[in-house]
């Protein structure tokens, strides 16, 4: 870059959360200070506060004045939230659900890749055999908060729960999905139940029969979801870009996260696709009562997810670099932190930070950072064409 460039600056809201939430999230700002001195970028950085901790302080969760702050930054980096102190489903419908709805986070994008020197539970498991991509819809399907509850507490109880399918929210998330199957091994999985959920099942089939339409080069391929638990662990080569369902979704990337050694490294993206708000990026994992305070946590699942943060700002080189430092730093030393490693939060972290250096100048090709970043920068879809 010459030096008459202006540097670029990319707008961040921290949402370090609670728990180990602030830990790892501290680990993935260190990484990012080093990727910024390495890469020629600047961030501006306006941390908001939301989560258990801050509800109980002040009984705030999402609130409208969160949204207009967040609705003014290119990306939100999260820790993790959550307290034994606070009634499951408050912080999730509050905070993460309203943010999703907010920010009109389209797809919930779950790298699956074991890196090399990660151990997998899976024996005999190998990384060039574990490298996919699950696309999974984020804003309806059963997680639509559609439905309702008559005779409460009564033995006559009666719920429904209803799930919604839109052609809107299946062709983005399906757009989104070959799009980045052009910048990969361009072949897309569609995995759903439509043998039985025959409704939204042929809507999803149809989607995939237009969408599939316009890029000819990609090849599709249908997985039901009960099988999907049965070849994921057994044969993940067969798959390279997965697109799902919200709630199908949910259960098939945590077995992703089996695969690809635990909930310490597994990251995540929740994308805006269109500009309409805000994309987040968070590691799947929780704020970890249990070891909160004591450094242990495995700092690389918030790492790579800002990594991702930053190719959606179309970083590549500096995401990539990320990702390859970290996988660098995960070869040497047990994946998931624990009690034997004290203090590693903040030494993973500055390992990473450390390997970045020597900048390398140009973006793995093979890594979802730069296919991330060259389908992000791409112009947004133009709309539902003609069915
Ligand atoms: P969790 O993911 O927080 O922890 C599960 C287990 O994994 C624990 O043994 C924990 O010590 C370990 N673990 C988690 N992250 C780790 C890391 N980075 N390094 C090493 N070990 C790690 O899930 P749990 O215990 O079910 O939930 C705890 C709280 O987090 C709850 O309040 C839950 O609602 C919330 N939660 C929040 C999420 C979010 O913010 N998106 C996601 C999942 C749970
Ligand atoms: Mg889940």
């Amino acid at each position: 870059m010459s030096e008459t460039t202006a540097r670029r600056t990319h707008r961040l809201a921290i949402i370090p959360g609670d728990g180990v939430g602030p830990e790892v999230n501290q680990g993935a700002l260190t990484v990012l200070d080093a990727a910024q001195a390495a890469f020629g970028f600047d961030t501006q950085r306006v941390t908001v506060p939301l989560g258990a901790d801050h509800y109980l302080a002040t009984g705030e969760l999402l609130t409208d004045a969160h949204v207009q702050t967040l609705r003014g930054q290119d990306a939100i980096i999260f820790g993790a939230i959550g307290s034994p102190k606070v009634t499951p489903g408050v912080l999730e419908r509050g905070i993460i659900l309203a943010l999703r709805a907010a920010m009109s986070q389209a797809i919930n994008l779950r790298p699956v890749r074991l890196y090399p020197g990660v151990e997998s539970p899976i024996a005999g498991l190998t990384p060039e055999r574990c490298d996919l991509v699950v696309v999974r819809e984020n804003t309806e399907g059963a997680y639509a908060g559609m439905g309702s509850m008559v005779h409460r507490g009564t033995a006559a109880a009666v719920a429904t729960q209803d799930s919604i399918t839109t052609w809107f929210a299946c062709e983005r998330a399906v757009e989104f999905a070959f799009k980045l199957a052009m910048q990969r091994s361009k072949k897309v999985t569609l995995c759903h139940k439509t043998n039985v959920l025959v409704q939204a099942g042929a809507l999803w089939l149809a989607v995939m029969d237009e969408v599939s339409a316009r890029y000819p080069e990609v090849e599709t391929d249908y997985v039901h979801v009960d099988a999907m638990c049965m070849h994921l662990p057994i044969s993940p080569e067969r798959f390279d870009v997965v697109v799902t369902d919200n709630l199908f979704g949910d259960i098939v990337t945590d077995l992703g996260a089996v695969l690809q050694g635990g909930l310490g490294v597994a990251a995540s993206g929740n994308l805006n696709i269109d500009g309409s708000g805000t994309s987040m990026f968070e590691p799947i994992h929780g704020s970890a009562p249990d070891i909160a305070g004591r450094g242990w946590a495995n700092p690389a699942g918030a790492v790579l997810s800002m990594a991702l943060g930053l190719a959606s700002l179309g970083e590549a080189e500096a995401a990539s670099a990320i990702e390859a430092a970290t996988v660098g730093v995960l070869s040497e030393m047990p994946a998931m932190a624990g009690a034997e490693m004290g203090g590693s939060t903040h030494v993973i972290a500055q390992r990473i930070a450390d390997r970045l250096d020597t900048p390398t100048a140009t973006a793995d090709p093979t890594s979802l950072m730069t296919q991330l970043a060259a389908v992000s920068t791409q112009p947004t879809p133009s709309g539902r064409p003609s069915a």
